[in-house]
């Protein structure tokens, strides 16, 4: 973890759904075990990489608990594999246990829904890379945007479990405090000791929200949330390490944020996927060639999806 991630056996395995549980209005948690040759690839899967999950075979729910605004689109065949990242990995055994949080927003994600306890799915990765651990790093700065949340939370988890020299601190922002990708609700004293989030929590890492309606924690983007507490930090800028995952416009703003302080900064992007290996181009970066003013196109399912945020023309 503490340089590009290692070689991971990619390939095509079956997992076994283990729970598919709704956290909010459109926000759920799936669970997956893999076993054999599948939990062997990804048991040591980074935080940041991505799999793609075929759901074209996964039944629609009921019509009347499709969402108004979906219900046209509900109809559409899945011809894609649809790429997601992991919350949460976990060894057991000889089994491989993966979280994935997501949500619902089209017709793939409303099949998703429907995977029960017992069912099967098949799964093409690990994909992409990971994000990295510099050296001699002390605090760690999370920023997650929406289902950002997802691979910020595994990153928590490994922060924790393999670099207990790093301090780390997470910021995760939504529009209002129901589209908060999170299962339980905010406690304002929990929110003064910054300990809010108990999935951050139950790491050790403290976690700051914000709300752009103000309906919880900070009343903003979680950028000024972000801006706002640096402000407030005596720590130095090469000490500390950010890593965001989120919407790009908050990606840029992160960025900008961490270029003017001087901090090392790694974003998770996000491009439509059609293959997630390298093959049909449609998920190109725009990056900056260093010490040239020069651009060239990477491949965000290969090359990312984690980049130096210095790298990415916004
Ligand atoms: C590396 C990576 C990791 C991801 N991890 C997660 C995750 O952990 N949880 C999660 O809920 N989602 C994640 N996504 C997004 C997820 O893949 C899409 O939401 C999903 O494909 C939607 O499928 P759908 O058929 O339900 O909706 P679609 O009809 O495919 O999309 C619905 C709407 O969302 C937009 N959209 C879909 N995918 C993207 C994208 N990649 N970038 C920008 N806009 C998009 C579409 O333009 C459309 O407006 C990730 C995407 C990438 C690239
Ligand atoms: S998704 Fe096909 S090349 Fe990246």
């Amino acid at each position: 973890m503490s340089e590009k991630c290692s070689a991971t056996k990619r390939g095509e395995y079956w997992a076994t759904v283990r729970a598919n549980k709704q956290i909010g209005e459109r926000f759920y948690r799936l669970g997956l075990e893999f076993s054999g040759a599948g939990a062997e690839a990804f048991a040591r899967v980074q935080a940041g990489q991505f799999a793609e999950l075929d759901l074209s075979s996964a039944a629609l729910p009921s019509a009347e608990t499709i969402p108004q605004e979906l219900v046209d689109a509900a109809g559409r065949k899945i011809l894609l594999r649809r790429p997601f990242s992991f919350a949460d990995v976990d060894t057991r055994d000889d089994r491989t246990l993966v979280d994935i949080l997501y949500c619902v927003v089209g017709p793939a994600t409303l099949r998703m829904t429907t995977l029960a306890a017992g069912g099967s799915v098949s799964v093409i990765g690990p994909l992409g890379n990971g994000f990295r651990v510099p050296d001699g790093k002390k605090t760690a700065l999370l920023a997650a945007g929406g289902m950002g949340a997802g691979p910020l939370q595994h990153l928590a988890k490994i922060l924790t479990a393999d670099f207990p020299q790093i301090d780390a601190v997470a910021f995760a922002g939504a529009k209002t405090a129901e589209e908060l990708p999170f299962e339980r609700r905010l406690d304002k004293i929990a929110q003064q000791l910054e300990f809010s989030l108990p999935e951050f929590a139950r790491y050790g890492v403290r976690s700051l929200v914000a709300t752009d309606d103000g309906s919880a924690g900070f009343a903003g983007p979680v950028t000024d949330c972000f801006s706002e507490w640096l402000g407030k930090s005596d720590l130095a800028g090469e000490s500390m390490v950010i890593y965001s995952c989120g919407p790009e416009q908050m990606l840029a703003r992160v960025a900008e944020i961490a270029k003017t302080r001087n901090i090392d900064c790694q974003v998770s992007m996000e491009r439509r996927m059609a293959c997630g290996i390298g093959i049909c181009q449609s998920c190109a970066v725009e990056c900056r060639v260093a010490d040239s003013a020069e651009t060239v196109y990477k491949l965000c399912c290969e090359d990312g999806p984690v980049f130096d945020s210095k790298e990415v023309v916004f």
